[in-house]
Order: C-alpha cells, then structure tokens, then sequence
C-alpha cells in the first residue's frame, strides 16, 4: 500500500444506539465529511430492546461509502479507520456462515433481571464488583450473551464447542470488516468495552474465568482482549481495502478521549440516547462508594492502561424521542426547545424517566418512569420543560457521587453530545451544578476520539499532545441561579425520584 504520510485522513466509525456514522478526520482533528444512517429499534415486548446486527453491518458499509464520497476520498487515502461504539450491547453469532443467532439485545434492555436477582443470591448485586469494577446489573453484556445461550435452541452446546461467536459491537465490525465468515475475521474486542461485560477483571485486563463460570459465558466464544490503540487488522475487499484498523473505544471513552480528559480528574459528560459522565483516575482502580462505575478509560498500545470512574444514566435525548415517537407531543427533537421556551418554569411538573429502572447513582431495577406534580396548571410547555430538566437533575445527581467519590471537586465539566446544543438545557445545567458547562469547537469528541486511537497507532498523529492542541473552547455557560433556588428543584428532583422505586414486585 501507500506509505502512511500520503494517506491524508484518518475514518471513524461511530456505532450508536439509534445510528451509526461514519466521520472522515483530517490532521488537525476537523469533520471532513459524515454521513449517517439509522437502524430500527425493535421493542418486542415492555423492557426489551433489540437491533439487527445485519442491518447494522450494512449501513456500516454504506456510509462509510458514503461519507468517502462525500469527502472525494477512496481507501488508498485512508491511513486508519477506529470503531467507537454503543457500549454492552451484546450479538451472538454463527462463525461459519456469519448469521446472529439472535437479535442483538440492546444496553438498555432489561430482560435479564431474573438472570442479575438469580446471581445477586446473597452476595447482593457487588458480588463481582471488585473484580469487575460493576455492580449486577441489567445494563452490562454478560448477563445478555447468557440469556440467548439459555433461549436459542442448541446455542450453549455450540459456544462450548467454539461454534458460536460473542462480541459487542466493536467485535462485530471488526470482524466482518476483517473479512467476516469468509476470509477468518478477527476475533478481538478492546479493554474498555471488555470493561463492560462483567466478565473482566480490571487489574489483569483479562477475561476472569470464575466471573465468567457464575455469569455462564462459555470462553470459547469470548473475544481476544487488546489494548485501544494498536493495529488490529486489515480490512477486506468490498469496504476500505487494506486499510488497518487501528483503534476500538467504547463510545463513551472515546468522548472522554477526544475530549482531551488525559490527566487524572480531567472529566466529561455526553448527552447521548443516555448521559454518561467519566472522570480520569489515572493508573488508580477507584472502587466508588456512591453508586458509580469503575471502568477502563483507554490503554494505548503497551502503555499502561488509564481508568475512569463513571455516572451512566440510562435516559435523557431518548426522553426527547419518546416525546415525539410515543407521544407525538413535539414533531421532531429541537422543537423542545421552542416548547420548553413557552413556559417560565416546570410549573411543578418533575418527570424521572425511569424506562429501563434507574442505573446511576441508584442502581434500581425496580423503578419505573413518573411524572409528578401535576395540577390543572401544568401544559405540554412545562412537560417539555420538565423532560429536558430531568436530563439536568439525573447528571447532578451523578455529580454529586463523582464529588463524593474523589474527594476533589469538579470546577467545570466538558460536554459533547447531540443536546449540548440545547441553549436552555445547557443554562439550566449549569444553573444546577452551580459550576461552568464548557463546550468545545469540535463537539463530535466521540468519533473523534476514534479516529485519534486508530492515527495514534498508525503514526498519523505523533502523540497525545497532538489531542491537547486541537482542542479548542467553543462556549462556556456560568451559573446564574442564587443557591436557594437550586437547592428548592432539587429536593423536589428526589422527592420525585423516590416515588419511582419499588414499582416492579
Ligand atoms: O453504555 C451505553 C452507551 O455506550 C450508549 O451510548 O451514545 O449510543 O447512547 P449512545
């Protein structure tokens, strides 16, 4: 192939819970070009969630075509291609013939209860915490691979034989785009979607066989684990030819990565489907004590690896679509806004989206969605007002945790996301957490967190100062709201969070 200087462009692909996209990146970390599709959501009964790998794979493909395209690139100027993906969500699949033996169950499904209370037994659910750095939880993928070994006929036998592939998303890609069935994709996930399974242990980066054992996950069928920056292999004819791919980062570490949060207490928070906050430990494995997550951050390559702690909070934009897509109250996501802008206040309406229970700081399984407050006052403008604080209150409440758990308190918090344009919610935000939200030029930090592992490991960036250098303050709101105030919403935000618990028996 070409030597790496003359390929001019690094390819991320970001696979989301409702889209997947492809982003071309040039040197100084700038969108060269994007496009973007979206797969459907299948929801075959309350609390599950579901998506076709297939379908997934296939839009892959097209836009990594298409944002090519769009940038009048081909493969030959590509000098790397890194996948961030929607994290846990978990397919299982034939190595022969390439074919999901099932639907991929999404993150946010909850089937897996029974599953999590069975395990729990009386450890209580941080039974694997220490090694895993996770509470048991619906959220993670382990419990998820078990399920379809337990419900597809003949599936555990073949896991065991080594017939069966597991893999989140990154797994998935890579190993169709490494040449799938066919040609012998590779088989290899990286350390922090690993982190994410409840089968690694944190320290050895390894799959810990004992989890593994209890959780009912055959070995067989799990996936090497490596580091986040290395190349991992080529891809195939058809999509990319021979370019390495060279980087795999759960999405929400690769925002903290394209972020820049690379020094310890460095932290960010998107605000995706869900928000999910990470704070950079460093080298330290930080066990929380108030209902946070221990997770990789990255590992570069041979370096040693960085941990994080982490608030995942399972629903906020998708909040928003419920509104339109169930409810029809708006026609699409940035009429919230106008909406919300009707009205002065929440007029007393708190809403906690508790769809898939409540994951951060609560870990409630139990919980269901309310809304409350209500008096013959309150109209769609309030409720528009009070679904887009309910994205505000849920992060101060991850805040206060992530406070709590370093000791050190966060002076300002990085945001990124597809809300962070919502000028009122970011107002609110900052309103609320009584410290500045900053955003910065580029607010992609995901895929171009991405793209920064997969260059890093190419050569095409030379270091992580190259990060630090690109990025750039694009707009920094100050908390304007007196403390009496703040302190009023918020204890009714917990007021109405405690009306949310003990819903499911
Ligand atoms: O843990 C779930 C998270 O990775 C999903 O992120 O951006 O697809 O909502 P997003």
């Amino acid at each position: 192939g070409m030597p790496t200087e003359h390929r001019s462009h690094v390819v991320a692909i970001d696979q989301g819970t409702t889209s997947t996209r492809a982003m071309v990146f040039d040197r100084q970390g700038r969108v060269v070009a994007v496009d973007q599709q979206e797969h459907r959501q299948i929801f075959p009964r309350a609390g599950w969630v579901e998506h076709d790998p297939m379908e997934i794979w296939e839009s892959t493909r097209l836009v990594v075509g298409g944002a090519l395209g769009k940038a009048n690139l081909n493969a030959t100027h590509v000098a790397a291609v890194g996948i961030t993906n929607q994290r846990e969500t978990t397919v299982v699949w034939d190595r022969a013939t390439g074919r999901p033996v099932h639907n991929a169950i999404v993150w946010q499904d909850t089937r897996t209860q029974a599953i999590c209370d069975d395990l729990a037994g009386d450890g209580g659910i941080d039974r694997f915490k220490d090694v895993t750095g996770l509470p048991l939880a619906t959220y993670f993928a382990g419990p998820k691979a078990r399920w379809i070994l337990d419900h597809v006929d003949g599936a555990r036998a073949r896991a065991e034989a080594g017939e069966l592939l597991f893999g989140t998303m990154d797994t998935w890609l890579l190993w169709n785009l490494t040449g799938g069935a066919s040609d012998e994709g590779i088989h290899v996930t990286d350390v922090t979607n690993a982190s994410r399974t409840l089968l690694m242990d944190l320290r050895t980066l390894e799959w810990d066989a004992a989890a593994a054992e209890a959780v009912g996950v055959p070995l067989a069928m799990l996936p090497e684990i490596r580091s986040s920056s290395e190349v991992y292999g080529r891809c195939k004819p058809g999509i990319l030819i021979d370019v390495p791919v060279a980087g795999i980062l759960g999405d929400q570490q690769a925002a903290t990565f394209g972020q820049g949060c690379l020094d310890v207490g460095n932290a960010k928070n998107t605000y995706g489907t869900g928000n999910f906050m990470l704070l950079n430990t460093g080298e330290d494995i930080v066990a929380s004590q108030n209902g946070l997550l221990t997770t990789v951050c990255y590992r570069l390559g041979d370096a040693k690896p960085v941990y994080a702690l982490e608030g995942s909070i399972a629903v906020t934009g998708s909040l928003v679509q419920w509104l339109r897509d169930n409810l029809g109250l708006i026609k699409d996501a940035a009429e919230v806004e106008t909406l919300a802008a009707s009205v002065d206040d929440n007029g007393g309406a708190y809403f906690v989206p508790a769809f898939s229970g409540l994951f951060a700081p609560h870990w409630r399984p139990d919980a269901r969605g309310a809304l409350v407050g209500l008096t013959r006052y309150v109209n769609k403008g309030h409720i528009a007002r009070a679904a887009l604080e309910a994205t505000a209150f849920q992060t101060r409440e991850v805040l206060e945790a992530m406070n709590a758990d370093s000791g050190v308190p966060l002076t300002e918090l990085r945001v990124d996301g597809g809300m962070v344009v919502n000028e009122t919610l970011m107002q609110f935000q900052a309103d609320l957490l009584g410290v500045d939200v900053v955003r910065p030029v580029v607010a992609e930090t995901t895929a171009l967190g991405a793209a920064y592992a997969a260059g890093l490991a190419v050569g095409y960036w030379a270091s992580t100062d190259d990060i630090r250098e690109n990025w750039g303050e694009d707009r920094r709101w100050t908390p304007q709201m007196d403390e009496a105030e703040r302190e009023r919403l918020y204890r009714s935000w917990r007021k109405a969070v405690q009306r949310t618990l003990d819903w499911v028996d």
